[in-house]
């Protein structure tokens, strides 16, 4: 089974899912851990559909750069077209062998993208690399072990979940990211969790989006039969209607310095 990958679909509906507002205030809270300031340099791995570096670029401002490196180059070429800041480039790049020089940068940042990348130990290895000393990081991962999700057919979502998981690497990362940090000489200031709770089967919600997010990727991979993907889809949309709707997952966060 395949790691996600994004062609122009895909990259589409990731970005209608990075619009919700969840994900929106999911942003600002990395914002405000980053704490960044004017005229630093900072990179984001991962960087996808750009979001978060354009903010990232205003904190920064005309003194500072950003850059983003992703290693598609249907999301680099999307972040690029919406890019309006001179001082904020995107470039093609894989996190395992960053084309970045050496301890260049203030911050260096990767949101959601650790469990896609299958050498964890490069990635920490590479970021630290590029971190000037003194400088600080953010690793945000997605614990697939944390998702709750209310149904009346638990085997059903566990098939859904089960067929999901391969989408990326480590599906539960944040379980054994600590001492990978470490060895890569990383300090870890602090873990924590970001919750993103749905109350509401609504568009402006992140799993009502996901959900599409994650049908694209198990049809491709043929896993479950479009009956049951339709069935999880319509049970979840009735759940909403009648006001018993719930999901949660958790993203952990991983505070490190160098
Ligand atoms: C879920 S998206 C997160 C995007 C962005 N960090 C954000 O939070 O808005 C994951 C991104 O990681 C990128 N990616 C996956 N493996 C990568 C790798 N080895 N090196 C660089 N980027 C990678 C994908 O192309 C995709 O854009």
């Amino acid at each position: 089974m395949a790691v996600m990958e994004f062609d122009d679909a895909a990259a589409e509906r990731l970005e209608s899912m990075y619009l919700t507002l969840d994900l929106d205030a999911q942003r600002q809270d990395t914002m405000q851990r980053l704490a960044l300031k004017p005229g630093e340099h900072v990179l984001d791995v991962g960087s996808g559909p750009g979001f978060m570096c354009r903010q990232m670029a205003e904190a920064v401002g005309p003194s500072g750069r950003v850059r983003g490196i992703d290693l598609s180059s249907v999301m680099v070429d999307r972040a690029s077209n919406r890019n309006s800041y001179e001082w904020l480039s995107y470039g093609e790049g894989d996190a395992t062998a960053l084309p970045e020089d050496d301890q260049s940068y203030d911050v260096v940042a990767s949101v959601q993208v650790a469990e896609y990348v299958p050498d964890t130990q490069r990635l920490c290895a590479e970021a630290f690399r590029v971190l000037k000393p003194g400088g600080r990081g953010l690793i945000m991962a997605t614990d697939w072990d944390t998702v709750a999700w209310y149904t009346e057919d638990r085997s059903r979502m566990r098939r859904v979940l089960d067929a999901y998981k391969p989408h990326c690497a480590h599906a539960r990362l944040p379980q054994k990211l600590v001492p990978l940090l470490r060895e890569a000489g990383f300090t870890v200031d602090g873990v924590s969790i970001y919750a993103i709770i749905n109350l509401n089967w609504d568009d402006v919600c992140y799993s009502p989006r996901n959900v599409e997010f994650m049908a694209g990727y198990i049809r491709g991979q043929g896993t479950l039969d479009e009956v049951e993907l339709q069935a999880w889809k319509e049970e979840l949309r009735e759940l909403g209607a009648l006001g018993r709707y719930f999901f949660s997952l958790s993203r952990t966060i991983f505070e490190v310095s160098r």
